[in-house]
């Protein structure tokens, strides 16, 4: 049975749905405001220059927010009511956006390390005033700049592993840097996980690997062959592949930060597996173990959970959190496998629902290692840790339709997960559609809702149906849990989910298929408004919609990669957002307060 409907979110969701639109800015709707809280650039450590676009060094931005930031946590400050460290990943940089007069075929040398220190992590101190207002402040002690030359701890199964060690690590116990940090999640011991994603895209040169093994481990993971886009191989040989090929397996992982312990080495956590993380969401179970929910962001790749050994121990003294911040270095994991309860020919890839009326059907967690043992035939446990794909492929697990967020609601334990799309669905030489991916080319993607048996989450069986199967809700092939689609907004290509206070799901998007600007949409997932989706606000044209969060008094989100568009760079700018007239574009953070 469903669970009752939740009481109203504080911050309301009678507000009027913002229409689509393909304008230069972020739209809100009626009764609220907006602020742009911090921007690409914008000084945070104390002492750092102000932006000076024509005029970067690496300097700066190592004492500046990054780049494209997407995920985005709040940790309140111990001991204060108004005071918060905002943590924002900077997922990737875009050179050809961010420098005048860019060649990709002759990057320089203070282009390169103004890359290196655009990645990685901010920290960030806020203040909240009496009207809840937030605002930038420079703090000497927590703000804090993560890059791709902080020194980060490996940890769990497969830390000192022959997989990890290199020339500059012989112990493969400590990495410099962290990338493409998509989402993440914040953990009930107030710490953030952070997914490194598309980590193929920053090492070069994979044909020079002669192991038949290792060349087929690099492939399966995406590295090219040949030379990188970024063409960071030229500058330091961490980032080619012919000179230290492991250091591409010391990538891909799950990263926590502490934010209230600025001096830490952030930890990469091998107990998590290794694939293209979009982020990690952690939920304590009945019995006080905790359970990390995860997608690996790719077409047909997997959903994984992790179940710690360990049990969460309340309270933030030092005691508990010391113990608690241990908890994801052991642990079993597991990767999903789905089965559709309708027969196989009602599933036709149009998206038409089938005879019973529902996506849905059971499935189980198939265990793939836990610490140093290994379940899977043929592979050890580090091998499965540090190549989670090829365990996952040997055990049978379910290809989905790109993985993006996977957050478990801590009112009901139930797991949603964003299926942000996949128009190789079903094309020429691949899987076809199954009743848990139902459409071929699939460009709007579906957001799953998983219910683990007894709604013991650390367990290995669960039933599961489709909550949204997004695109135009006037085409037969989208449903939107049986709502009224005449009520609804379109949403296309679900990314970031969050939750409110209240139970609500909040969805934003990254790539809108339906030819308009992405957004922020929230939905109900219980009562008599379950599938009512209603989109709270737009972000500017080429921008995706990231890193939301649903407070009671604002809501944030990341504006990444404004103005993106085709034909359009720095030399030809096509959005002057946010800081108009003939400015540069820049990714920020957006907070979004009620007024009436
Ligand atoms: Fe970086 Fe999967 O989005
Ligand atoms: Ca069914
Ligand atoms: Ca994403
Ligand atoms: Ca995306």
């Amino acid at each position: 049975p469903a669970p009752a409907a939740p009481r109203t979110h504080p911050l309301g969701l009678d507000f009027e749905p913002v229409a689509p639109n393909d304008l230069d800015a972020v739209v809100v709707p009626t009764g609220y405001e907006q602020d742009v809280l911090i921007r690409w650039g914008d000084p945070i450590l104390p002492g750092a220059p102000e932006f000076d676009f024509a005029n970067q060094t690496a300097a700066a931005q190592s004492a500046q927010f990054g780049f494209n930031n997407d995920y985005c946590a709040l940790v309140r400050v111990p001991g204060t009511r108004d005071r918060w460290l905002m943590v924002n990943n900077h997922e990737y940089t875009s050179e050809s956006f961010m420098f005048l007069g860019w060649d990709a075929d002759d990057p320089t040398r203070e282009q390169f390390e103004i890359g290196l220190a655009a990645h990685g992590l901010s920290v960030v101190a806020l203040d909240q005033d009496r009207r809840g207002r937030l605002a930038v402040r420079l703090d000497r002690h927590y703000n804090r700049r993560i890059t791709m030359n902080t020194p980060f701890d490996v940890r769990g199964p497969a830390a000192g592993s022959d997989l990890l060690t290199t020339s500059a690590d012989p112990d493969g116990v400590v990495v410099l840097g962290t990338m493409n940090n998509c989402s993440g999640g914040l953990t009930p011991w107030g710490t953030i996980l952070s997914g490194e994603e598309n980590v193929n895209q920053y090492f070069g040169n994979a044909d020079a690997v002669t192991d038949p093994v290792a060349r087929a481990r690099l492939a399966r993971y995406g590295f090219p062959a040949g030379t990188t886009e970024r063409k960071w191989e030229r500058f330091e040989r961490r980032f080619d592949l012919a000179r230290d090929a492991n250091e591409a397996n010391r990538f891909g992982w799950i990263v926590e930060i502490d934010p209230l312990e600025p001096g830490s080495n952030p930890v990469k956590h091998t107990a998590l597996g290794r694939f293209k993380h979009e982020g990690a969401n952690v939920i304590v179970a009945r019995d006080g173990r905790v359970v990390a929910y995860m997608g690996d962001d790719e077409r047909f790749e997997y959903l994984y959970k992790f179940v710690s050994d360990g049990k969460f121990k309340k309270g933030d003294g030092r005691f508990a959190r010391e113990h608690n911040k241990k908890l994801l270095d052991t642990g079993t994991l597991y990767v999903a496998r789905f089965t559709g309860d309708s027969p196989p020919e009602e599933i036709d890839g149009s998206g038409t629902l089938p005879a019973d009326g529902e996506f849905d059907g059971s499935g189980e967690w198939i265990p793939l290692a836990r610490n140093d043992r290994s379940f899977v035939d043929g592979m050890t446990a580090e091998e499965v840790y540090v190549f989670a794909r090829e365990a996952g492929d040997a055990v049978g697990a379910t290809k989905m339709d790109r993985p993006e967020d996977v957050e478990p609601s801590l009112k009901s334990g139930r797991m949603y997960a964003a299926l942000t799309n996949n128009t190789q669905r079903g094309q020429a030489g691949r899987e076809g559609a199954t009743e848990v991916n139902p459409r071929v080319a699939n460009k709007h993607g579906h957001v799953l809702e998983l219910e683990e048996r007894r709604g013991d989450n650390t367990g290995t069986r669960f039933s599961w149906r489709l909550m949204l199967v997004c695109g135009d809700p006037n085409s037969p092939d989208t449903y939107f849990a049986g709502y009224d689609k005449s009520q609804v907004s379109p949403i296309s290509c679900p990314d970031n989910l969050a939750f409110d206070s209240a139970g609500n799901l909040w969805i934003s998007t990254d790539g809108n298929a339906l030819g308009h600007n992405d957004g922020l949409f929230a939905v109900p997932v219980a009562g008599r408004e379950r599938g009512h989706v209603k989109q709270f606000l737009t972000v500017p044209a080429g921008a995706e919609t990231c890193g939301p969060i649903i407070d009671d008094d604002h809501v944030l989100v990341s504006v990444q990669h404004p103005g993106e568009v085709d034909g359009a760079s720095a030399d030809n700018p096509l959005s002057h957002w946010p800081d108009g007239g003939d400015s540069q574009p820049r990714p920020s953070v957006v907070a979004v307060y009620r007024t009436r």
